[in-house]
C-alpha cells in the first residue's frame, strides 16, 4: 500500500469515526452538568415540614379525605385531587363540585404543591394552608357556606375536637379554621415524589433512556428551561401563555384578575412538570388532551417553534421520567 492511499483509507476511517460518532448516544454527562444549571433534585422536605407533628399530619390526612367538609357531605379534597393511585388529580379537563356543576379549571397536582411560589393556576394563593380553606367555601367546590359553619360542623363530628386538641397543642382555641388550613398543609407536605429523572441528576448515568435524553436535550436546547427551572421543573415564576401567538382561549385572562395589571392577562404561573405525564389533561382549561400535544403548544405559542411529531415525542419521553415510581398513569 503506497502512503496516499495509506493516508486516503486513514482519512476514511476517521471520517467513519466522526460520522458514528454524531449518531451515538448522548452523552449523559454532558447533558446532567448542563441541566443541573436550571433544574435541581426535590429536596427531601418541603419547606416548613420541620414543624409538622405526626397528630398534625394524621389530622390533615383525615380532612383531604373528609367529605363532611362539604355542604351535602358529598365531596373531599380527594374526589378532585385523587391519590387512591392516582397523581393528587381526577384527569378530567374540569371537576364537578358537590352539587355537580363545573368549574372552569383544570384541577392541578397536589404532590409536591408546597415547593411552588404560590398556590393556584394564578397564583391567587400564598401557600398551601392560605389555599385550603378556599375550596371549602367556594360555591362552585365544596359549598360550605362561611367559615364558622365548618368549624361548627367539625364540632358536632366525633373525634375532630380531640384531634384538633392533639394536633394543636397549648392553643387555646384548637379547632378553628386557620388551624384546618395548617393540619391539610402539614398533611400535603408529606406528598413527595421520587423519580428517574432525580436519579439522573444524582449521577445515575442508565437512569434515562435513549429517547428520554434525546428529549431533555431538546428541552434545553430550546429553553423550556428559561420558565420551566428549579425543583420541579416549574412553580417557581409567572409567565405569559402566548408569546408569540395566541393562547385558543382568551376568556379565563389569569393573573390580571389577582393583580389588576393589564401586563399580567394571561399570566399564569408556569405548570410544574414533576408527574406531568400523569395529570393530565392539560392547561388551566384542560384543553389538550396529550401530553405531546401540550409539549407542540408551548414550542408553537412561547418558542415560535413547529416542532416534528418525533421531537415531540421524545421530550414527552423526557418528561415521562418525571413521573413518581411506581405511580401508576392515567386510569
Ligand atoms: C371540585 C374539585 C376540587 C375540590 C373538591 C378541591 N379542589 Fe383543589 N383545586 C381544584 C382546582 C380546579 C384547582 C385550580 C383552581 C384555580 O387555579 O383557580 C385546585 C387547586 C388546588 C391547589 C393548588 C395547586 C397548584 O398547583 O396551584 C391545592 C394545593 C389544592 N387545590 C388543594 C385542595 C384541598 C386541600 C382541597 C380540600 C380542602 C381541595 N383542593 C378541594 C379542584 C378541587
Ligand atoms: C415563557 C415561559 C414558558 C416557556 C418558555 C415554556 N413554558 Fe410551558 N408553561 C408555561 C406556563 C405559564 C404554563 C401554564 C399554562 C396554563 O396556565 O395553562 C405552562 C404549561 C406547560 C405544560 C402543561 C402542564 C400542565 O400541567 O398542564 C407543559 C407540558 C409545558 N408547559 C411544557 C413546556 C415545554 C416542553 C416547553 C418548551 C418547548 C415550555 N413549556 C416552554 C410557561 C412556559
Amino acid at each position: 500500500m503506497g502512503v496516499r492511499t495509506l493516508g486516503a483509507a486513514v482519512a476514511v476511517l476517521l471520517a467513519a469515526a466522526v460520522a458514528s460518532q454524531s449518531l451515538a448516544a448522548e452523552d449523559p454527562g454532558r447533558l446532567r452538568r448542563k441541566a443541573l444549571r436550571y433544574v435541581e433534585p426535590l429536596p427531601a422536605a418541603m419547606p416548613g415540614a420541620e414543624s409538622d407533628t405526626p397528630a398534625r399530619i394524621e389530622l390533615g390526612r383525615r380532612l383531604f379525605h373528609e367529605p363532611r367538609l362539604s355542604i351535602n357531605d358529598t365531596q373531599s379534597c380527594s374526589s378532585c385531587h385523587r391519590l387512591d393511585g392516582a397523581a393528587g388529580v381526577d384527569n378530567l379537563p374540569t371537576s364537578p363540585g358537590a352539587r355537580g356543576e363545573f368549574g372552569t379549571r383544570n384541577t392541578p397536582t397536589v404532590l409536591n404543591a408546597g415547593w411552588q411560589i404560590a398556590q393556584f393556576w394564578d397564583g391567587r394563593a400564598a401557600d398551601l394552608a392560605d389555599q385550603a380553606g378556599q375550596p371549602i367555601l367556594n360555591p362552585v367546590e365544596m359549598g360550605m357556606p362561611g367559615a364558622a359553619a365548618v368549624v361548627a360542623k367539625l364540632r358536632t363530628l366525633e373525634g375532630y375536637p380531640e384531634a384538633f386538641a392533639a394536633a394543636f397543642p397549648g392553643d387555646p382555641d384548637p379547632l378553628s379554621f386557620a388551624n384546618l388550613g395548617e393540619a391539610i398543609a402539614a398533611f400535603e407536605r408529606t406528598l413527595v415524589t421520587r423519580d428517574r429523572f432525580d436519579d439522573f441528576l444524582a449521577g445515575d448515568d442508565r437512569a434515562l433512556g435513549e429517547p428520554e435524553l434525546r428529549g431533555l436535550k431538546l428541552f434545553m436546547g430550546l429553553n423550556c428551561v428559561s420558565c420551566h427551572d428549579g425543583p420541579l421543573v416549574g412553580g417557581g415564576l409567572f409567565a405569559n401563555l402566548g408569546q408569540y401567538a395566541p393562547y385558543p382561549n382568551q376568556e379565563d385572562t389569569g393573573r390580571l384578575a389577582v393583580t389588576g395589571k393589564e401586563e399580567d392577562r394571561l399570566a399564569f404561573k408556569v405548570a410544574p412538570l414533576r408527574n406531568v405525564a400523569l395529570t393530565g389533561p392539560y392547561f388551566h382549561d384542560g384543553a389538550v388532551a396529550s401530553l405531546a400535544g401540550a409539549v407542540k403548544m408551548m414550542a408553537r405559542l412561547q418558542h415560535n417553534r413547529e416542532l416534528a411529531d418525533a421531537e415531540a415525542a421524545d421530550i414527552a419521553a423526557f418528561l415521562g421520567s418525571l413521573s413518581d415510581k411506581g405511580r401508576a398513569g392515567p386510569p
